[in-house]
This record gives C-alpha cells, structure tokens and sequence, in this order.
C-alpha cells in the first residue's frame, strides 16, 4: 500500500519535473538571443546605488522615454532619493501638468478639457497617456508597458533591458518583418513595435551628473536601467545591508556557540 503512493508521489514529482523543463518554449526553440551580462553596481553582497548614475538614467526617462512609458508607483518626491534636493524635487515637478478636475465652481475648460496645475512634489510622475487605450491608440496597437517594475518583470530584467534597448538591427534577409515593426533579436519573435528608442548623444549629460561618461547608446542603456532598478527596488541597499549584518551575526553566533560547546566538553574529555 504503502509502496504503491511512493511510486505514485515519485512518477508525479518526475513528470512535474520534466514539465518544467520543457515549459519555455520560447527558449526552446532558439528563438531568443540571450542578453549578455552586464555588471551593475547593485549586484553582489555589498550592490549599492551608484545615485549619478541614476540621476543621468531619470534624465534618460524622462527626456526620452516618457513620452511613451509611464512609471505609475514613482511620486516625485522619491527622486530626493536619488540625490535631487527638495528645491530640485520642486522644480521638476512643476514642469509637469497634472490635471486637477474642474475647479471649485464645476467648470472644466471651455473646451471640456479637465483645468490642471503645475505637479508638485507630492503627485505622482505624471504618465504619457490617460489610460491604456489611448496610449495604443499612439502606438499603432502596441502598448508602451509601465516601466516602475520592469526590472523585475523580466526574466533577467536588467541585463535583458541593456540587451534589448542596445540590440536593434537590421533584419537577416530571410526574416518576415511585419509592417511598423523593428528587428531585435531579444524581444520574444525578434520584432518589437518600439523603434530603437536611444541614439548617440541623445541627451546631454551635465558635467555634475556626467561623471566623465558620453551619451554612448551602450552608455545610456546602462543608465536607464541603474535609475528602472532603482524605481523596481528602493530599498535595495538597506536589504543588502541587513543581509551583510545577518551573516556577520551568523558567523560570530557560530563561534561563540563552537566556544562553548568546547567548554562544556572539556570537563567530560
Ligand atoms: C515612441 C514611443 C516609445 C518610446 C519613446 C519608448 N518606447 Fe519602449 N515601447 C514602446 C512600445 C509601443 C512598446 C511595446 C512594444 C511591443 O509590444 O511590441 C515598448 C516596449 C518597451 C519595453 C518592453 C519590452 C518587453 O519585454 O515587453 C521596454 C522595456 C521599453 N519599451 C523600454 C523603453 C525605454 C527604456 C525607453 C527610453 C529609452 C523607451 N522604451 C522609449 C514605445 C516607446
């Protein structure tokens, strides 16, 4: 009896098993080139947040991608952060308008347009697109997705995001490329609806932030995707810490436990 549900119990772990091996058919196939590793400052025991770094990467977001992408759990205020000050966080915010609903006596715009206000440090970062329709609509069908957790989103997120925003080209010539469609070998199918967002010196960075870097295309990659980390995890430096004092207090508790032990052996030797 007894024997029979271990056998059962062991064909249902194997074949669960072997489900999983064969569940990624994208990767099955071939049909995904594999992002190559990148390294990023926040890998690692002791990752931190390199916050220049960041900062060029929001100057990447928000001169470039924003127009497309939203990051919907970012307020403004949490760029302090990254090293903004409060009048810094004031004065980005304001650039943005937020709509704030008809005003006080019901009225909209003349033209039914919602009244807004200059953002404050409180207000979310204002999004592209008021929803998600609207913003297929400027896409040809294709939806820029929210980018605050895309990092995490992805299998691999950082280095498939430097990979993908650094990996267009031109189609092999037996490749069937849809029509508003872009060639990049690491987007599942190889074509994607986003053309190659990034160009050389498509911004520029500030001497203060620039920290002797250009605005390569590999460079900017990079950048982005340090301030998307950032946005995906803020707290990734204190859960690092706490990590690297956990261990110490293992290692130390260990020891005194082994001190002990040989104590109380000592007399029974
Ligand atoms: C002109 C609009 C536009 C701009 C600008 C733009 N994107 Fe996109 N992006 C899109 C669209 C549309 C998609 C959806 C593509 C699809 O589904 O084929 C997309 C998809 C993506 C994806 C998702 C890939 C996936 O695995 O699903 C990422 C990541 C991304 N964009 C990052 C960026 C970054 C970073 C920037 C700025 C450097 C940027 N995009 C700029 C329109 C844009």
């Amino acid at each position: 009896m007894f024997k029979k549900i271990y056998i059962a119990a062991f064909v249902l772990v194997l074949s669960a098993g072997m489900a999983g091996i064969k569940s990624n058919p994208v990767q099955a196939s071939g049909e995904v080139a594999h992002p190559p590793s990148q390294e990023w400052t926040t890998d690692g025991l002791f990752g931190f947040f390199d916050r220049k770094q960041i900062k060029r990467g929001w100057q990447v977001y928000s001169e470039i991608c924003a127009s497309c992408h939203s990051v919907r759990l970012l307020y403004y205020r949490h760029l302090g952060e990254i090293g903004f000050s409060s009048d810094e966080v004031k004065k980005i915010a304001a650039e943005a308008e937020v709509a704030a609903g008809p005003n006080e006596d019901g009225e909209t715009h003349n033209d039914g347009e919602l009244i807004v206000r200059p953002g404050k440090p409180f207000d979310k970062i204002v999004s592209p697109y008021p929803n998600d329709l609207a913003a297929r609509a400027a896409n040809a069908g294709a939806l820029p997705p929210d980018l605050s957790l895309i990092t995490k989103a992805r299998k691999n997120g950082a280095n498939y995001l430097h990979a993908l925003l650094t990996g267009y080209k031109d189609a092999p010539g037996d490749f069937k490329l849809s029509e508003d469609m872009n060639y990049n070998p690491y987007f599942p199918g190889s074509q994607i609806a986003m053309g190659a967002p990034l160009s050389e010196d498509g911004v520029e960075y500030a001497p203060e932030i620039a920290d002797g870097k250009k605005a390569t295309v590999d460079q900017m990659a990079k950048d982005i995707t340090a301030f998307l980390i950032w946005a995906a995890e803020p707290e990734l430096e204190e859960r690092k810490r706490i990590g690297v004092k956990v261990m110490l207090f293992l290692i130390i508790f260990t020891a005194m436990l082994y001190a002990v032990k040989r104590q109380v052996w000592a007399k029974l030797h």
